[in-house]
């Protein structure tokens, strides 16, 4: 059987970084090894938040080369998939409880250029994105409700993910496998194990602690197990 080797992937979300000085949080996470910049769009419907749309993305998309990863936590995302890819996403991840016509959603991403990603509540069942997964760049296990930054990492989130896996080896094996929400270094490993390839870390990575290059280092090194996934 040949074997797939997948690089972890480290997706800082800006979210709980500090917006007054942006270009700093971004040129740290760059210069600490990120491979992603994780931008959170929240409409106050879909989640009880709001944060921030296209203008802050295209303000991003100025400070790095790095592929910026945008979370779209918004109700009926087709209205703004065309603004999004305009201001330099290039990969979009919309929510499966969002979407009516999901199929047809993941096609103008792809369209627009970009990498289409599908995320899935914590009560969400996988067999939701089931048919979704052979059309798709990236599946992203949300492992808080989704809305605010550093929340508690909900424990049934591993076992959901290697469940994920694999389904994902089974119907889409390029597929990569996100996790988002209360990731650090004490679960990271597990996570990491159960198969996702992308982390997803916002408090892990902007805190007082370290810098974010220290913090991006720490949790790779926590989840050095998998740093490299045999599969
Ligand atoms: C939650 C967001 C996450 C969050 C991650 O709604 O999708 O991206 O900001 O932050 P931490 O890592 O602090 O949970
Ligand atoms: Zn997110």
């Amino acid at each position: 059987m040949s074997q797939t080797i997948r690089r972890l992937k480290i997706s800082p979300s800006i979210l709980t970084a500090d917006f007054g000085h942006l270009a700093t949080a971004i040129a740290d996470a760059a210069d600490g090894g990120a491979d992603y910049i994780h931008l959170d769009v929240m409409d106050g419907r879909f989640v009880p938040n709001i944060s921030f749309g296209p203008k802050v993305v295209e303000t991003v998309r100025a400070l790095t080369t790095l592929p910026l990863d945008v979370h779209l936590m918004i109700e009926d995302p087709d209205r703004y998939l065309a603004e999004f890819a305009e201001a330099g996403a290039n990969l979009l991840t919309v929510q499966v409880e969002a979407c009516l016509h999901l199929h047809r959603t993941v096609q103008r991403i792809h369209e627009l250029g970009c990498k289409a990603g599908v995320a899935l509540n914590p009560a969400t069942p996988l067999e939701a994105v089931r048919e979704i997964v052979p059309f798709v760049d990236m599946i992203l296990v949300m492992s808080v409700n989704p809305g605010f930054g550093s929340q508690r990492f909900i424990e049934t989130s591993t076992n959901k993910l290697r469940r994920m896996r694999k389904t994902l080896d089974e119907l889409n094996p390029l597929c990569d496998l996100q996790v988002d929400g209360g990731i650090d270094l004490h679960n990271i490993d597990d996570v990491v194990r159960a198969g996702a390839n992308v982390i997803v870390a916002g408090s892990a990575v902007y805190n007082t602690r370290a810098t974010p290059g220290e913090n991006i280092s720490q949790l790779r090194k926590a989840a050095s197990a998998g740093l490299w996934q045999e599969i």
